[in-house]
């Protein structure tokens, strides 16, 4: 297949069934988001904003863009950036994994890092500090209304059109700015109305479990970090406060059921799939396989769930996911190894 530039690749991810770890009797399949370009769910965002703002005249040629990010978001938008000639400017807290930094940094990007300890609305605040000072384009993912919209028509539509005779029972995701929950809800409500959305949530930040409502600004942003909000492993997933994005599906009852999942359990789920499906997810996609196989053991035999998986496990490589998982080789590796006659290291690999 042949592509005039890379943006072209966004979007039309496979959707897979699982072989071994599913329960009898259900059918499991995961959305890998890891096919996009910059192997992350966020390809899809960043190329919205940007082609939304270039329409309305919001982002003028060759102006800085900035946005505050864990992560993928900025990566999407370094991908978009880099094709389409903008300089990006990203703030993101010290939190997240050093690999996502040197990746924007080699797609040109400069990237700003705030403390851990003003969690994610301390590096919102310092890209707006930043937007005011410079007169830059700030994407503003959590409140930016292209975010949704771009999963209402293209997520949402891959999901009818490949499951629209399957009849799908259940939907799972987790949240980071609810784009992919409130745009492809929208999509399911109308085309797909028997479909449970099921929201994931860590368990130690049950913002929307609660129902407590979020102190907000006039725009719509937020300065104040949620009371019911506590550190979590699960990075992309719940920041500190419920984004504005998210807040349309609590509005509309869009999410039929909050399943709340810990960082233990997503990390675990997370290293099953690549052992047990040979799938490569990070661990928000472990944490939302942990919700739909909540889902799937309690549902009624026959059900079709459809679990997204936002991005993949190479971008955890720092992290806890590879924790214990030896670099060095184990005595039965040392053995096969010394099978060959002369075989000589050079360390002790
Ligand atoms: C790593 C990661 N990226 C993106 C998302 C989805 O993000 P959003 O809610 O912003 O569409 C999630 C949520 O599950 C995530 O964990």
């Amino acid at each position: 297949m042949i592509y005039p530039n890379i943006l072209d690749t966004v979007g039309n991810t496979p959707c897979i069934q699982m072989q071994n770890v599913a329960p009898s009797g259900i059918d499991l399949y995961v959305k890998a988001e890891f096919f996009n370009p910059g192997s992350s769910v966020k390809d899809r965002l960043a190329l919205s904003i940007i082609e939304s703002a270039e329409k309305s005249g919001a982002l003028k040629p060759g102006q800085t863009v900035v946005e505050a990010t864990s992560g993928n978001t900025g990566i999407g938008l370094a991908v978009v950036c880099a094709t389409r000639n903008y300089p990006l400017v990203i703030v993101m807290p010290e939190s997240a994994s050093v690999e996502r930094r040197q990746l924007m940094r080699l797609m040109g990007a400069t990237v700003v890092i705030t403390p851990a300890a003003g969690k994610g609305s301390g590096a919102y605040r310092k890209a707006k500090e930043l937007v005011d000072a410079n007169g830059w384009f700030y994407a503003r993912q959590f409140e930016n209304s292209a975010n949704a919209d771009i999963h209402e028509i293209t997520t949402g539509k891959e999901i009818v059109d490949d499951f629209g005779d399957k009849k799908l029972t259940h939907w799972v995701s987790g949240y980071g700015t609810g784009g992919t929950f409130s745009g492809v809800a929208r999509t399911l409500r109308k085309e797909m109305p028997t479909t449970r959305l099921i929201l994931a949530e860590p368990d130690v930040a049950p913002l929307v479990a609660n129902g407590k409502k979020q102190a907000r600004e006039e725009d719509g942003s937020v300065s104040v970090s949620h009371p019911d909000w506590n550190p979590h492993p699960i990075q992309g997933w719940t920041t500190d406060f419920i984004p504005l994005v998210l807040q349309e599906s609590v509005d509309r009852h869009f999410i039929d059921d909050v399943v709340s999942v810990s960082g233990p359990e997503a990390i675990h789920w997370s290293r099953q799939l690549a052992r047990k499906e040979g799938v490569l997810t990070g661990i928000s996609g472990g944490g939302t396989f942990a919700a739909a196989m909540k889902v799937a053991t309690t549902a009624k035999k026959g059900s079709v769930i459809l679990c997204m998986l936002p991005d993949t496990a190479e971008r955890y490589l720092s992290g806890p996911l590879l924790e214990g998982i030896p670099e060095t080789m184990s005595a039965t590796e040392l053995a096969l190894s010394k099978s060959t006659p002369g075989y000589q290291l050079d360390s002790t690999s």
